[in-house]
């Protein structure tokens, strides 16, 4: 194969074969195609796009590029869940102990956030003594012990997709719809898991910004899962304005913990029983989406999800007395109010401005490898429709950094948009895509 011939077929807009697809991410991952030529072919893509078949190609090359975790010992329908991310998500800390709970297996990899948008690792390291990163074997067993595991992104899964990825984030070239779909899918497959439900995000805190254009890396997702034999969902949900009212790390869990005792905000405890209906029929555990709501909200009032995420935590080496008393979590202890200017309503929160706020108190790291300030974050007061009269406090902003607080408030004020009239009623799940 010469990686210039193939660049030059791709910028003139044919199609790769599959053999082509598979040594080319093979010699990448081995180091024997080097970046530029890479960096070339992910431009060229970006311009010419891939066909479906191609697309499926690129993803099982990068699935088969490392192992793929072989969870047969398991008991059962295993079950994954991705969201393809945003500011303030933490439906995976609620989610996954509420549908454990109710008997689904759990098998998770999960990631560090980069840039304004978090991660549930870092999340789960503000409980003090939790273990992200478990070994293959430990990971199994807990699966099989308690129903539920999560861990870090292991090197040893879909390496090609590690590398590109970190290629396509410095060559402008993240943004395309093959190349994010192929991503994605390829680490999902190399997990593991039978059964995957898809969360992808729409709107101005997301890669896909239109609905087309979400439901179009949603269908793409799905029909790449299906063709390698998996059960797949996916729902196209809003990421128009933050999800639920806490952004950052600690004070997301705290919000994930008052959601399975009941009390959580009403867009992120929706999206979680939606999203919960697809994991609960999708592994069998019911048929239907009534009878699984039903399921959720009695494990809620009944307590068994919050001692099911307690449990998760012990196992993974964490204080789980944290989870019975969520005010115990650290919250930083620098804190300054943003307040409304005039009387109205809240039209628009800006998801990318309040996760640049969120970053700048210290909550997120702008590189790999930055130390972030946990305790660090944003209590939003006011979502999207809500009345303000001026002088009420829109949100709460914390950090350890004293000195952090002005520019933030700054950056997450001009993310409010304050109008005379109430916006129409949104709904977070825009739609399942079929
Ligand atoms: N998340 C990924 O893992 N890959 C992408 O390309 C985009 C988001």
């Amino acid at each position: 194969m010469n990686m210039c011939e193939l660049i030059d077929k791709k910028k003139r807009g044919l199609e790769l074969s599959t053999d082509e697809i598979y040594a080319m991410i093979s010699g990448y991952t081995r180091g024997d195609i080097p970046d530029y030529q890479m960096s070339a072919m992910t431009m060229a893509i970006c311009f010419q796009g891939m066909s479906k078949r191609e697309t499926l190609d690129l993803t099982l090359a990068m699935r088969d590029s490392g192992s793929v975790l072989d969870l047969s010992s398991i008991d059962g329908i295993k079950s994954d869940k991705h969201s393809t991310g945003g500011v303030g998500d933490k439906t995976s800390l609620a989610l996954l102990p509420l549908v454990s709970a109710l008997g689904v297996k759990v098998a998770k990899m999960s990631g560090r956030g980069l840039g304004h948008t978090g991660g549930t690792i870092d999340k789960l390291e503000s409980i003090p003594g939790f273990n992200t990163s478990l070994d293959t074997p430990r990971f199994i067993k807990q699966v099989k012990d308690i129903g539920f595991a999560l861990t870090g992104q292991s090197m040893a899964l879909a390496p090609a997709d590690k590398k590109l990825y970190a290629l396509r984030d410095v060559t402008a070239t993240v943004d395309q719809l093959s190349l994010i779909a192929s991503s994605i899918m390829s680490k999902k497959l190399a997990s593991g898991a039978d059964s995957i439900v898809l969360d992808v995000k729409c709107g101005s805190g997301a890669f896909m910004r239109g609905q087309e254009d979400a439901e179009a890396l949603a269908a793409a997702m799905t029909e790449i899962g299906r063709s390698a034999g998996k059960s797949v969902r996916a729902y196209i949900t809003d990421m128009d304005q933050p999800l639920g009212n806490a952004i950052g790390n600690a004070i997301e869990v705290k919000e994930a913990i008052l959601t399975l005792k009941g009390k959580g905000p009403a867009d992120f405890t929706e999206l979680v029983y939606t999203l919960g209906e697809g994991m609960l029929t999708s592994a069998g555990i019911t048929s239907d989406s009534e009878t699984a709501r039903i399921l959720m909200e009695k494990a809620i009032s009944s307590g068994s999800a919050l001692d099911q995420l307690a449990r998760f935590v012990r196992a993974q080496g964490g204080d789980d007395s944290f989870i019975y008393d969520e005010n115990r979590l650290k919250i930083s202890q620098y804190s300054t109010n943003i307040c409304a200017d005039e009387d109205g309503y809240v039209t628009g929160i800006d998801c990318d401005s309040a996760g640049l706020a969120s970053l700048a108190l210290g909550a997120g790291r702008e590189k790999i490898g930055d130390e972030i300030d946990h305790g660090a974050g944003i209590m939003l007061h006011k979502k999207c429709g809500d009345e303000v009269l001026e002088g009420n406090s829109l949100a709460t902003l914390y950090s350890s950094d004293e000195g952090k607080l002005k520019a933030a408030a700054e950056r997450l004020k001009a993310a409010y948009h304050i109008g005379k009239e109430a916006p129409g009623k949104r709904s977070v799940i825009i739609k399942e895509v079929v």
